[in-house]
């Protein structure tokens, strides 16, 4: 009787496939966002135009949340390659989304805030322009100008048609906060809309683990914990809660020192605030690693021992995750 050989199971895991075709669409997005978005600012698009192209990308980004939230935080954190006020806009309306969702806001509200999220700045572009190259800080003139900036987004997006409610009280009061100490109106509380309370968290957040010309950015986890300190006096509280539980207080894209010595990358989000998914990508000695190492942070020699915030393991980090997301990997786990 010839034996017939079993063969063992082999479990295929193409645990990264689907990222080769999200980081694509990613780019390609944030292509078809960049260039309207200069179009619009430089007059070379139609403002009726510039409406409908928000509400596509907003779509989009609904899409992408829902199939890999994790892949578009980290994109969207790690990169400094970009122009800020390019990526500025994009990473917010993703958090949006984000919380939105946890939140249980309807779908048609949710693209509305992410309209809002994607356009709460267009007003301040001119002045942006002028900060770019200025050394000093702002000049009271400029503070006041600053100021403004909601309304004078307001005005451009009525201009260009939009008449969505929830679209326009959320860009106008995205910088209120609910101890009045926001402006332009300084309004209180319940005066503030669940929108503009969601762009708020998220703006805050972004604009604080961003560096600056003469300042590094905090670290995610100072940047949560300074507005869960305000959560109900300036920010919403139940929002900074689902923010924080959302993000982990390591979020994908943070670049981590792991208690070996290893320097790594926070890809994905893991069961616990505390141990998300990461790949080493610098050895305890500083040498890169040919290529990343998947760890794992619930173990004790690779726990996480602090965030690291060098713009050298940044880029290290940036360059390695776009090299994992367009590789075809494919992991064999056998039983
Ligand atoms: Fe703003
Ligand atoms: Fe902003």
């Amino acid at each position: 009787m010839t034996r017939v050989r079993r063969k063992k199971k082999v479990e295929v895991v193409e645990e990264s496939t689907d990222e080769i075709g999200a980081l694509e669409k990613l780019v390609s997005m944030k292509e078809d966002f960049a260039s309207f978005y200069w179009d619009y600012l430089d007059q070379a698009l139609l403002e009726s135009e510039y409406k409908e192209n928000v509400i596509r990308i907003a779509d989009t980004i609904q899409a992408f949340c829902a199939e890999n939230a994790d892949l578009m935080l980290a994109y969207f954190q790690l990169n400094r390659e970009d122009e800020y006020e390019l990526i500025h806009p994009l990473y917010t309306a993703v958090i949006c989304e984000i919380l939105g969702v946890k939140k249980k806001i309807a779908y048609e509200d949710r693209n509305q805030v992410i309209c809002a999220a994607l356009t709460h700045d267009i007003g301040m572009h001119t002045l942006i322009d002028v900060l770019k190259y200025q050394e000093s800080p702002l000049t009271p003139d400029q503070l006041a100008d600053l100021k403004l900036h909601p309304i004078r987004s307001v005005k451009l997006l009525r201009d260009a048609g939009v008449t969505e409610k929830v679209w326009m009280m959320s860009v106008q009061q995205h910088h209120e906060r609910l101890d009045g100490s926001g402006y332009p109106y300084g309004l209180l509380l319940e005066d503030i809309s669940l929108g503009a309370r969601m762009i708020a968290i998220a703006d805050t957040y972004i604009a604080m683990t961003k560096p600056h010309a003469h300042r590094q950015g905090s670290f995610a986890k100072a940047a949560l914990s300074e507005l869960f300190a305000n959560r109900g006096d300036k920010v919403d509280n139940e929002l900074t809660q689902i923010f924080i539980r959302e993000m982990g207080l390591f979020p994908p894209g943070a670049v981590v020192r792991l208690m070996n010595g290893d320097i790594a990358m926070v890809t994905h989000r893991g069961k616990n605030a505390t141990t998300p998914i990461v790949q080493s990508i610098v050895g305890p000695r500083g040498a890169p690693l040919p290529k990343p190492i998947p760890r794992n942070t619930q173990h004790e020699a690779f726990a996480i021992r602090d965030m690291e915030q060098d713009e050298e393991y940044r880029q290290i980090a940036f360059s390695s995750a776009i090299d994992l997301w367009t590789q075809k990997k494919i992991h064999f786990s056998s039983s």
